[in-house]
């Protein structure tokens, strides 16, 4: 008998049939091999995404510094954020005393008869709140500076300059012309603006009277 030809005698037996079924709907069940087509994304995909675009939004947004090329440390540094460093009050008060050359002259001596020195008078030299005080609001009428009467007009400057500002000038005419007075904190000057700023021109008189109350 040719073993390649199926015996045409051979029925398999019915029960079998069924289980042979069974068999195989089982195996292609386990083993669904992956077909092309377009499926809808799942749900829960786009949440992540939506999740996660939202989150690098927030970290960039929180820690991505301030876009620039200084900022680009994940935290800016404490130098970055904090006070600047104040300028050296002999620097600012330099500059500001520009302003006072006209009178005082640059080398702090004055002008005879005209304008009295700052240069190893009582006044630059002497109570701190005392010189804020003509600093900011002027001085006018008879006065003696040195041993030498003068009497003429300095202006206000409470207008022109701020605390640290006035302070500073302070600082650079007491440190300066042979001069050798501490120097002079903000808080000097923000105390007695307090105290005088509304107030109007002093002379000698008022000035005294002011400088012996503080
Ligand atoms: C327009 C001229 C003028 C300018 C500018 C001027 N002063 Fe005076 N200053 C005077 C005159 C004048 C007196 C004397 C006032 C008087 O005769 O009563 C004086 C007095 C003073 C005194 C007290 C007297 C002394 O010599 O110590 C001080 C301190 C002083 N000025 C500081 C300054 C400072 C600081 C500036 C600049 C911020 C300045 N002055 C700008 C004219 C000026």
């Amino acid at each position: 008998m040719n073993p390649d030809q199926p015996n045409p005698e051979f029925r398999r037996p019915p029960e079998l049939e069924d289980r042979i079924l069974e068999m195989h709907t089982a195996a292609m069940r386990e083993m669904a091999e992956p077909r092309d087509g377009i499926r809808p994304t799942p749900v829960a995909y786009l949440i992540m995404c939506f999740l996660f675009t939202m989150w690098g939004g927030f970290y960039m947004g929180t820690y991505g510094g301030d876009w620039t090329g200084n900022g680009l440390a994940e935290r800016s540094t404490p130098a970055a954020e904090g006070p600047k460093v104040t300028a050296n009050p002999m620097v600012l008060g330099a500059e500001i005393y520009n302003a006072c050359t006209q009178c005082h002259q640059a080398d702090g001596k004055g002008l005879p008869g005209q304008f009295p020195p700052l240069a190893d008078s009582e006044f630059v030299n002497g109570d701190p709140k005392r010189l804020a005080a003509i600093v900011l609001n002027g001085l006018n009428g008879e006065i003696e500076v040195s041993g030498k009467k003068y009497n003429s007009q300095m202006p206000a400057w409470k207008d022109n300059y701020n605390d640290e500002e006035v302070a500073a000038v302070m600082t650079f005419v007491r440190g300066s012309f042979g001069n050798k007075s501490a120097l002079v904190g903000k808080d000097v000057v923000e105390a007695v603006r307090k105290d005088v700023g509304g107030g109007g021109v002093w002379n000698a008189q008022s000035l005294s009277e002011y400088a012996s109350k503080h």
